[in-house]
């Protein structure tokens, strides 16, 4: 069995690659920088570099493989999002045509099911619409909620003034999940051959959080009983995501995105169940986060206090 990653650097990628190698499966390890892939082809993967608007590169890195692991990869700081996310998506999709690659699971997210008004998560309406046209693609759609990992670059701006602050309404309850269990879910799904045609499954994480609840535990693993949610209105979190090196355009999805999470627009279709429900609890990502964001990013907290999820 052959499978290529994308983002194999990345959050996702890089567990889903490892994990298959580990079980002796062959790996073609997709990224944009040979240096963040070396760990893994030292391990035995094959390496394809490239950018993920490149049919070619995209075309030839699939050939011959069983299935892929798909996402959209996204850099806030660059203005021209969506553009960007559409020539990504018609490149994914007119490469697995042309290499006939046979099994896609593509991380998106919920709220895909929307046609417009989800910010960010716009492009991956559209990316779900242009794969579901492909034909004779099983295709499994990964929709995942949000993750805890969005709350890191703002540990340490939190952690230096006390107050967590973000545009969530504080008594708006959201699925939250940590990426690993994306990547579990991945993993499953890339290694049994028995589902087909179009499939959606929703990751939920362990249950339903408000960010006053997602403070509190902040607080407690710190040790900082002072840490207090504060909602800002959108032009203060604008401003914030700005500052915090967002492209304007991606500042204004952004702030799309928690107004359509503060009206209920992004909601589960799919409701808790054992398929939707993942086990990694906020508890035992944040020493993770913390080791990654709030040790090493000190130089954060002089410029910003807002989390661009
Ligand atoms: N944040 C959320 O709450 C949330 C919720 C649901 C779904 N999602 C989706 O999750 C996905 C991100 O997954 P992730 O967190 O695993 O990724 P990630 O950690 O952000 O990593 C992105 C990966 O893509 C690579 N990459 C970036 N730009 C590229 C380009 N132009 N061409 C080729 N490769 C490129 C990066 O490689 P190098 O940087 O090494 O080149 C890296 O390996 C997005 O599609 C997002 O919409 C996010």
């Amino acid at each position: 069995m052959k499978i290529a990653v994308m983002g194999a650097s990345g959050r996702t990628g890089s567990r889903i690659a490892q994990d298959l190698l580990q079980a002796g499966i062959d790996v073609v390890a997709l990224g944009r920088d040979a240096q963040r892939l070396v760990a893994l082809q030292r391990r035995g993967a094959q390496i394809a570099v490239g950018e993920v608007d490149d049919v070619t590169y995209l075309a030839r890195a699939w050939q011959g493989v069983d299935a892929v692991y798909a996402l959209l990869p996204y850099d806030v700081s660059q203005p021209g999002y969506l553009a960007s996310q559409e020539r990504q998506s018609r490149a994914m999709v007119q490469a697995i045509a042309e290499a006939g690659v046979g099994r896609v699971v593509q991380l998106t997210s919920v709220g895909a099911d929307q046609a417009g008004a989800t910010g960010m998560i716009r492009s991956l309406h559209a990316h779900e619409a242009r794969l579901g046209e492909l034909a004779g693609v099983d295709l499994l759609l990964l929709r995942a909620s949000h993750f805890f990992e969005n709350f890191g670059p703002a540990l340490p701006a939190m952690l230096a003034s006390g107050v967590h602050a973000d545009g969530v309404a504080p008594d708006i309850k959201l699925p939250m999940l940590s990426t690993h269990d994306i990547a579990d879910a991945a993993i499953a799904a890339l290694r049994d051959p028995d589902w087909q045609g179009r499939q959606i499954r929703e990751l939920l994480g362990p249950r339903d959080l408000d960010f006053v609840e997602v403070t509190a535990l902040i607080a407690a693993h710190a040790n900082r009983p002072d840490l207090r949610y504060q909602q800002v209105g959108t032009a203060e979190l604008s401003a914030g995501l700005r500052e915090a090196g967002l492209a304007a355009d991606v500042a204004a999805l952004c702030v799309e995105l928690v107004e359509a999470f503060n009206s209920g627009l992004i909601h589960t279709l799919q409701g808790r169940s054992a398929a939707t429900t993942t086990p990694t609890t906020l508890q035992d990502a944040l020493p993770g986060l913390f080791t990654t964001y709030a040790t090493v990013q000190q130089e954060a907290a002089q410029t910003g206090t807002v989390s661009p999820s």
